[in-house]
């Protein structure tokens, strides 16, 4: 199916998504249309055919008519069915980013975008993103509810305080894109706009390499462009949470090597995944869960850490890799098996 159909008034598809959801709102409107037209017409059309033509005339009573009735309930109902479930593939595939999709973090605040990249970079109002690759956005607020919406990419995702929100796009032409805050949020709503360059790969590259970009400069609050992960050390140890979680699983609280992405599971015997969400959780309120073999004696950090910090340390949690130990365990049971 060629979904390549322009639609005036509608933004520039520079998105892998954009096409399927222009198709979707095009089909839409031709639907619209169509029953405005069909109704329109048949009222005029049997006013006039049925019009009273007699002062003393009146109408036949109907008793009701089954067949008409599975007509138009029938109708409708594919209608909508298929209208729902080619809805529900576009949001399905517009709400799962892909495994490979390269993370960036947003910070959405009255009034302006705060964006951390991986590497390192930091940029206020403007996104600087590599074409023709899928971009992960983890997202939240500092205040208020924000709305993250890139128009031509055809992404809108709601920021929200005390939550991390997702999103996700594969830019697919290079170029500038408008960036805009869709959500109401005060005096200068109006202003918290933006804009997204797209790069070819080489010239992101570049510019990710290049560490003085004038992007960065702008920056508030240290403006550093260290690696996240590095700049998560640093915050980890400024709050002395090496104190408890050290390298070994000897401290107060859990060793945090190789928990990215693994189960944990909790004193009540639950478990969950350790992402993003989990991480933000245990240290704003760490005894929501308590991992098994352990007391729920962490301090919350709440209000201590601003949510770019937070951000930071995930990435370095992220980067921390499972210890020796575990891998070690290995060689002992295979000498077993070969004594056997
Ligand atoms: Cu932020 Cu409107």
């Amino acid at each position: 199916m060629n979904l390549n159909i322009k639609v005036p008034f509608s933004p520039e598809q520079a998105s892998t998504i954009a096409t399927s959801v222009d198709a979707l709102y095009f089909f839409l409107i031709c639907l619209t249309v169509f029953f405005t037209l069909l109704i329109s017409f048949l009222v005029i059309f049997f006013s006039i055919k049925y019009r009273r033509t007699a002062s003393n005339q009146t109408g036949v009573p109907i008793h009701g008519n089954l067949l008409l009735e599975i007509i138009w309930s029938g109708i409708p109902l594919a209608i909508v069915m298929f209208i729902f479930v080619w809805g529900a593939r576009i949001y399905y595939i517009s709400s799962t980013p892909p495994a490979n999709a390269e993370e960036i973090f947003v910070v959405g605040k009255q009034w302006m975008w705060k964006i951390q990249h991986p590497e390192g970079h930091r940029e206020i109002n403007t996104l600087h993103v590599p074409v023709n690759k899928p971009i992960r956005l983890t997202m939240t607020s500092e205040d208020i509810i924000h709305s993250f919406f890139i128009p031509a990419f055809r992404v809108k995702m709601d920021v929200v305080p005390g939550r991390y929100t997702t999103a996700w796009f594969e830019a697919t032409k290079t170029g500038t894109y408008h960036l805009f805050c869709a959500e109401y949020c005060g005096t200068k709503h109006s202003e918290m706009i933006g804009k997204v360059i797209v790069m070819q790969e080489e010239e992101y590259a570049a510019w990710l390499e290049n560490n003085s970009g004038t992007d960065t400069g702008k920056s508030t609050g240290g403006g550093s462009s260290e690696p996240m992960h590095v700049a998560g050390a640093k915050v980890f140890k400024a709050n002395r949470c090496n104190t408890c979680h050290q390298e070994e699983s000897q401290g107060l609280g859990p060793s945090l090597h190789g928990l990215y992405g693994s189960t944990v599971e909790f004193t009540d015997g639950k478990t969950a995944e350790a992402d993003d969400v989990y991480i933000r959780e245990s240290i704003i309120k760490p005894n929501a869960k308590t991992k098994a073999g352990y007391s729920p004696m962490m301090p919350t950090y709440q209000g201590q850490l601003s949510e770019e910090q937070i951000f930071q340390i995930i990435a370095y949690i992220k980067s921390l890799e499972a210890k020796e130990e575990e891998k070690t365990d290995v060689t002992p049971l295979e000498v077993t098996t070969t004594i056997e």
